[in-house]
């Protein structure tokens, strides 16, 4: 079957995006950076090692609830396009390409990533398995390039994992506004997010004893010293995940173990880092029920029909345009 793959974001515009963020967080106070900047080679690799911890129970609560809901959410979206924002891997997908193809409705599907590694490896996996898939595969941001989808079809948009919980409260009003604009009345939008349990559950969740996340942390302290000519002593660096009451989110600090100045060649930049400092480098909200209705339902989508697990620890949504 045809596969396409649209390229609207070049190694050039991730660069320009990189030293802007830098720039700005950096030199904010207290100092930041966003959390997509994790996701070089490395940083994926590890991301998917975190998936197996057994402290990080996100991933595999979320698998065993589509293999739980994958035909009903199937059945009730007649879909024939399913398209995946930061799809990854599109390992969790399957379940969902599987339902749809039971139910006689796919057709397409588009994933859309960052990586474009990443994306050209899932999908020549997919055309392997999955011989009469139209493949559509996007690199692109999903913060950024939302209005240049492929239009074709009836379509879902998956996002899954719970990664709407990395954008900031306006971020998120912003994407989910760019994505109804995206999408015609009737089409639909499948949310996976994480939810609101117990502190002494989630903060291990961020926090593991192996100490893979505090690699993955660090790991964007690698990226600007490659891609910025940056001289960060990563190691002097330690990992911190807190939660969060008030927001109701955990985030991921690195904690500067003593002061030190660190230049950024690339960016002609220098900063200071006091002892005990802390940066933020991720946010990962997590929801509850009525407060994912309400979000969705301010953003022009209609809530059709909603799953977790016995735990309610992960929730899948499925809305439509109005
Ligand atoms: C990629 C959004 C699913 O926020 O749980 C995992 C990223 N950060 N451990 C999350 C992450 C630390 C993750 N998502």
């Amino acid at each position: 079957m045809t596969a396409l793959l649209d390229i609207h974001l070049t190694d050039a515009d991730a660069d320009v995006a990189l030293r802007a963020d830098a720039l700005a967080g950096l030199t904010a106070q207290p100092k930041n950076l966003p959390p997509k900047w994790f996701y070089d080679a490395r940083g994926s690799a590890l991301f998917e090692q975190i998936t197996q911890l057994p402290e990080y129970f996100p991933t595999r609560t979320e698998r065993a609830l589509l293999e739980h809901a994958a035909d009903a959410i199937a059945i009730t979206s007649g879909a024939d396009t399913i398209v995946e924002l930061g799809s990854g891997s599109s390992a969790k997908t399957r379940l969902l390409l599987d339902a749809f193809g039971r139910a006689e409705s796919l057709r397409r599907y588009v994933p859309q990533d960052v990586s474009e590694p990443a994306l050209r490896e899932a999908m020549s996996a997919l055309q392997a398995d999955y011989p009469g898939l139209e493949l559509h595969g996007v690199v692109g941001d999903f913060t950024a390039h939302l209005d240049r989808l492929p239009p074709e079809g009836h379509r879902m948009v998956a996002f899954l994992g719970g990664t709407i919980g990395n954008l900031l409260p306006p971020e998120r009003a912003e994407f989910l506004r760019a994505l109804r604009a995206a999408l015609r009345p009737g089409e639909q939008f499948l949310l996976g997010t994480g939810l609101v349990v117990d502190p002494s559950l989630l903060v291990p969740a961020y926090d593991d004893a192996a100490g893979v996340t505090a690699e993955f942390n660090r790991n964007v302290l690698h990226v600007l010293n490659r891609e910025l000519d940056a001289d960060f002593d990563v190691d002097a660096f330690h990992h911190k995940a807190v939660w969060a009451a008030e927001n109701e989110w955990i985030e991921m600090r690195l904690v500067a173990q003593r002061a030190m100045t660190v230049t950024l060649a690339g960016l002609d930049l220098t900063v200071e880092f006091a002892a005990g400092e802390e940066m933020c480098t991720e946010v990962s909200a997590k929801f509850r029920l009525p407060g994912i209705g309400a979000m969705l339902g301010e953003a022009g989508f209609s809530v059709v029909g909603s799953w977790t697990d016995p735990d309610e620890r992960m929730a899948l949504t499925l809305a439509t345009a109005v």
